[in-house]
């Protein structure tokens, strides 16, 4: 469990330039152990047949060591995370690599490191060389950098984060949707219910995505007996569809987690990869007479 998950959520954004300083070694002790984290059940619980978990393995560079390209992207970084998958590429597999690389994330953020999701611009085969070298088997298919941040931007990053408005988000209204129709968040407990889905989906809301495209979309209504969230993805096909979901689910469960929400997937679509849970507080289930 995270410390604060909304604050590190909040403090986490994509840091391109690095002050070449190397964490600690207690710092670096952690960060191993970051990568060895896994899931969580209640996420384990959308992969009831899946193999082998994504392996994320770091890699530190030297004086004497080239550093893997980033084609100019990442400058001054001397770690990197890199992460590989086995077997094929399918969907369940690339939504727990998502899952699996943000909790990554969100642990190097909590640790006061900046890191960057790369998906595109790596160079595939020096970072494929270090993964195995570092005893990583699979596919990489994603990087970051870790470190600690520049005091000043360079320009190329100011010009990325300008290009796909990196510092801002969708509104709330225009991603989640609740049913309205009847009176159903009328009473003192559906109303606590309401807040605290809020707060989970604001979690989903500010969650980092690949050219910030935010693909998720989410709709809470009641079903007979129980309040159902169902989030969806809006370009199922898309190259990191699967990865930008799995970054959504990752601050789904660890919000709900830290809200005493429990989620228990209804349906797990792959295909058109949507998810459908009930929810309940976790302390008591909501009763019929929400
Ligand atoms: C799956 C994925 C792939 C990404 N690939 C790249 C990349 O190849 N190069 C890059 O500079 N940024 C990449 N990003 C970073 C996004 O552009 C960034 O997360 C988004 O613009 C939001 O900005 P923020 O992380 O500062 O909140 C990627 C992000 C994700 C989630």
């Amino acid at each position: 469990m995270f410390q604060n998950i909304y604050q590190i959520i909040k403090q986490r954004k994509s840091y391109r330039t690095y002050s070449r300083q190397i964490p600690e070694a207690s710092v670096m002790e952690k960060l191993k152990d970051a990568t060895e984290e896994g899931m969580t059940e209640q996420m384990l619980q959308l992969f009831p047949s899946m193999p082998k978990l994504p392996d994320i393995k770091l890699i530190k560079i030297t004086g004497e060591t080239v550093p893997p390209s980033t084609y100019g992207v990442i400058k001054g970084a001397c770690i990197y995370a890199i992460m590989g998958i086995s077997g094929n590429n399918s969907k369940q597999l690339l939504t727990a690599s998502g899952i699996l690389f943000e909790r990554f994330i969100l642990r190097a953020t909590e640790l006061g490191l900046a890191t960057c999701w790369l998906g595109g611009t790596f160079g595939k085969s020096t970072f494929q060389k270090a993964y195995i070298k570092a005893g990583g088997n699979g596919n990489v298919i994603i990087v970051s950098p870790v470190g600690y941040p520049a005091s000043n931007m360079r320009f190329i990053e100011k010009l990325m984060r300008t290009l796909v408005k990196s510092t801002s988000r969708k509104d709330f209204d225009a991603l989640f949707k609740f049913d309205d129709s009847s009176d159903i968040w009328e009473t003192d407990e559906a109303k606590l219910i309401k807040q605290q889905i809020i707060e989970i989906l604001e979690a989903v809301r500010l969650a980092p995505s690949s050219r910030n495209s935010q693909p998720w979309r989410g709709r809470v209504y009641n079903d007979n007996t129980l309040v159902i969230l169902d989030i969806n993805c809006i370009n199922p096909d898309g190259k990191f569809a699967c990865i930008d979901m799995g970054i959504a689910l990752c601050h789904l469960f660890e919000a709900a987690t830290a809200t005493e929400l429990s989620l228990t997937p209804l349906n797990v679509d792959y295909k058109t990869l949507n998810f459908r849970f009930s929810v309940t507080q976790r302390t008591k289930p909501v009763k019929k007479t929400l």
